[in-house]
């Protein structure tokens, strides 16, 4: 057929590592995603270990969390790290001035994020305060983590219970520099972080890759201006991009009940994605061409309007939109990997487009995290070039976007996995599929789909929208078909 995608796979060249840390993962101070769905306190009567949930330590390290980003977001140039040190009781009662004006009883502070990535099996991502904060306070904020020798302030870790130092992988220094983070410009900032950076110590083994704040969007100017004029210690520029189905921050849209055109508007906002990474990259080659800086999309997802305060703040519901947004994003990731060494889907629990959602001692997984369980074939696999044939538009009513997205790799285990998304809600579509020289006629994995585009997992139905067993078999023209609304991760026999 004339509108069969051809995916020519070339198995004999290597493409970048899709690095795990991709698959990384945002927990802020904010609504009930550390309080509530990570945190309940060892008193609490829902099964925990140490105050953490069972339930949820459990769904995590199921998904083979990479990394953790903490505390912040916005909360964290707000964030004074020793308030949340020494005993509980004794622990400095504030507000959460960036998100609702809520208490902050610093419950949850360094060790207990330690904590609870060791029992997930993540590494460290600390965002450190810049905005509010000063030099001394960061530096000795990373030196009370890492420091394995004598001093004042590694006494202090120790006098609180911990002898060891910890591992950092990375550290940003501050967040959204241009808004919530200080309001500032980039020129100022990269002096501000040239002169912060001088002064942030560790030992050799236990130096974290650093982290400038970058831009968002189509801001290209935090891509330029930072890497042309940071010198000191700068391994990643931070990135954000949020999808909202109006691409409006006043009326952003719902995260239930919607139509085709709802469907179609968050998807033609999420394949901007493509474009901005494009351009923020483009910059980074310009600046440095040696490619040894990163660009880390620390904070992506969707964004709804707030159904229900009382949820906590940023609660919101999770549909197959949001797996399909997500299988699409982590297409892009992959596709530019040899950049994009790190992302983290905002947020983890409770918030935004999370993995999971609680309600008391209930928990369900959404349909996110059935991707991100579905791709975990991905982390430190070794994409694999790839070319295709004209990709068809999807339409709806003025809009359209491609209906096809495509990722592939040579797993750790050696084998091939094709990622394949189909956003078009009626109809399938036809795909031919060779891996050098030799045409695929059958592919085997997980389908994850739903009959309603806003099917959920609810309290109520749990398992609502869940991947299931798949095999694909060629035609005998060669050609599989991909159904509608459909996210595939199978397995190329080879
Ligand atoms: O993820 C929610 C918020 O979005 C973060 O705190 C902030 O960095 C961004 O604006």
């Amino acid at each position: 057929r004339a509108d069969t995608v051809r995916l020519a796979i070339d198995s004999g060249t290597d493409g970048p590592l899709i690095s795990r840390n991709i698959y990384g993962q945002f927990a802020e101070h904010l609504g009930r995603g550390i309080y509530g769905g990570i945190y309940v306190g060892s008193e609490s009567s829902i099964p925990n270990t140490d105050g953490f949930r069972n339930d949820v330590i459990q769904a995590l390290r199921e998904l083979q969390v990479p990394l953790v980003r903490w505390p912040g977001g916005c909360f964290a140039d707000q964030y004074h790290w020793r308030d949340g040190i020494g005993p509980r009781d004794s622990r400095p009662l504030r507000v959460n001035h960036s998100w609702g004006g809520v208490k902050e009883d610093n419950r949850f502070g360094t060790h207990e994020f330690f904590r609870f990535i060791e029992l997930i099996g993540a590494e460290a991502y600390i965002s450190a305060n810049l905005g509010s904060g000063t030099i001394r306070e960061m530096a000795e904020w990373l030196e009370y983590m890492t420091a394995a020798t004598d001093s004042a302030v590694a006494r202090e870790r120790r006098g609180n219970g911990r002898e060891e130092p910890w591992q950092v992988a990375f550290f940003g220094v501050g967040n959204e520099s241009w808004g919530c983070g200080g309001n500032m410009q980039p020129e100022f900032y990269a002096h501000l972080y040239n002169q912060y950076a001088t002064f942030l110590n560790a030992p050799e083994d236990k130096r974290p890759k650093f982290v400038a704040s970058g831009g968002h969007s189509n801001l290209l100017n935090w891509t330029e201006v930072l890497s042309g004029n940071i010198k000191q210690n700068m391994d990643g520029i931070s990135y954000h991009y949020y999808t909202l189905p109006t691409g409006d921050w006043d009326t952003k849209g719902s995260a239930t009940g919607f139509g085709e055109a709802e469907w179609i508007s968050t998807l033609v906002e999420t394949a901007k994605m493509d474009s901005f990474l494009a351009e923020h990259i483009a910059a980074l080659d310009r600046n440095d061409p040696d490619g040894k800086v990163g660009f880390y999309v620390d904070e992506w997802g969707t964004w709804y309007d707030e159904e229900d305060p009382d949820k906590g703040a940023l609660h919101q519901r999770n549909t197959l939109r949001d797996a399909m947004v997500a299988a699409i994003n982590l297409n892009y990731f992959h596709k530019y990997a040899r950049r994009v060494h790190m992302a983290n889907i905002a947020q983890m629990v409770n918030v935004l487009q999370a993995m999971i959602l609680t309600d008391g001692e209930r928990m369900v997984f959404t349909p996110t995290y059935h991707v991100f369980h579905m791709y975990r074939v991905f982390q430190d696999a070794v994409a694999l070039p790839f070319s295709t044939s004209e990709i068809p538009e999807y339409r709806f009513a003025d809009r359209s976007t491609a209906a096809l997205s495509f990722s592939v790799a040579r797993a750790k285990d050696g084998k091939i996995y094709l990622a394949v998304t189909n956003a078009d809600p009626r109809q399938s579509h036809q795909i031919e599929l060779t891996l050098g020289d030799r045409q695929v006629t059958s592919v085997t994995g997980k389908h994850l789909t739903a009959p309603a585009l806003d099917a959920e997992n609810g309290f109520g139905e749990p398992g609502a929208v869940k991947p299931s067993p798949v095999t694909l078999n060629a035609n005998s023209a060669g050609v599989i078909e991909i159904p509608s609304r459909s996210i595939l991760v199978v397995e190329l026999k080879q």
